[in-house]
């Protein structure tokens, strides 16, 4: 099967119901404390922060497409919604450009021409491929930064999936030698742990995307691809405890079932310094609210921010809240 074809069938699957984690990815088991008395003017609260260089609103719309036959005209609108509301954009695997097609699907600089925009490639297709055209996938797209993603679940149960991850952390040290942009390490869904973040961080890696369990599941993803074994469509490493395993590390975007403002503003006060989301953006563009839904998480964190008496990103990082749940028991 064709790279194309199977992104159009992720769009398809995604848009349905059914292929979410069944436990969320521990935000519901956050209660903020809320402050009657913040002392606070509600337009003075600005939660800007700086990420890969520029300031953004700490939101970024993670990777989801390009290539396919409607991937250009999804990304442009994600990249006109990402530029209008100061947040971060994670382009779709470049896979078929290195395959040779689809470059014009990627190229977002004139809808997004000030915020951060991160290329993306597979980390098992790394070195499949010469490093030129790797450092083109960035130059090619004006990408401040490249996102290389981590799927070996998915790529475990997935029909026609690569199985060998051998060499990987080498072939990512390499690139982060060899690009002048800073790297970032994603997953897809399953989270990344304290010794992955570590040994990313040691070969040059400056960003991770934890993008924990608790969202799409991209294991029900590939099943309803006609994907096997079954059995691992609820594995993971849930969203808040990767964030917290990874935070001391290096700098993250804690990701993974983030399904509101206030989901984005636990993530970052977990210690991620944004939040990020995909399939909720699928979703609004799809129901034609993606412009509503933007200015709706936005207002949400400001909100967050009020109520625990936090005026920026930094007070926001400290907000006293609770654990209840089986986030408590992952905890202690
Ligand atoms: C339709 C769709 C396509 C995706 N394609 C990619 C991809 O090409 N590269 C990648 O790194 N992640 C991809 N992802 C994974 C997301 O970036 C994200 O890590 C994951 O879906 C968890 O976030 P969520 O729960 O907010 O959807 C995709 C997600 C969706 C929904």
């Amino acid at each position: 099967m064709s790279t194309k074809s199977r992104k159009q069938d992720h769009l398809d699957i995604c848009a349905e119901e059914g292929i979410e984690h069944s436990r969320r990815g521990g935000f519901e088991c956050m209660d903020f404390l809320h402050n009657a008395l913040p002392e606070l003017d509600f337009n003075d609260i600005k939660l800007e922060s700086e990420f890969f260089g520029k300031k953004i609103f700490p939101i970024m719309i993670t990777a989801m497409t390009g290539g396919g036959n409607g991937a250009g005209r999804i990304n442009t609108a994600l990249a006109e919604a990402a530029e209008k509301h100061g947040f971060a954009l994670g382009l779709g695997s470049q896979r078929p450009m290195l395959e040779g097609g689809g470059a014009q699907s990627y190229m977002l600089r004139k809808a997004a021409p000030s915020i951060p925009v991160l290329g993306n490639i597979g980390a098992a297709q790394l070195g499949q491929y010469p490093m030129e055209k790797i450092e083109g996938l960035v130059s090619k797209v004006e990408a401040d930064g490249l996102a290389i993603h981590l799927n070996v679940l998915q790529e475990m149960v997935q029909p026609e999936g690569d199985r060998n991850f051998k060499g990987v952390l080498k072939s990512i040290g390499k690139v982060c030698e060899r690009l002048d942009v800073p790297v970032m390490v994603k997953e897809t869904g399953a989270g990344i742990g304290r010794d992955a973040a570590l040994k990313l961080r040691e070969v040059g890696v400056k960003w991770l995307d934890v993008s924990g369990s608790g969202g799409t599941s991209w294991s029900k993803v590939e099943y309803e691809r006609g994907g096997t074994p079954p059995g691992f469509g609820e594995w993971g490493l849930p969203t808040a405890v990767t964030i917290l395993m990874c935070k001391d590390v290096l700098p993250v975007v804690g990701s993974g079932g983030v399904r509101s403002g206030v989901d984005a503003a636990k993530a970052v006060t977990l210690g991620a310094s944004a939040a990020g989301a995909s399939r909720p953006f699928l979703l609004a563009y799809n129901d034609k609210r993606l412009d509503a839904m933007c200015a709706e998480w936005k207002q949400q964190m400001r909100i967050c921010a009020m109520l625990t008496g936090c005026r920026d990103v930094d007070a926001l990082k400290k907000a006293p809240f609770a654990v209840t749940g089986w986030l408590k028991d992952w905890l202690e």
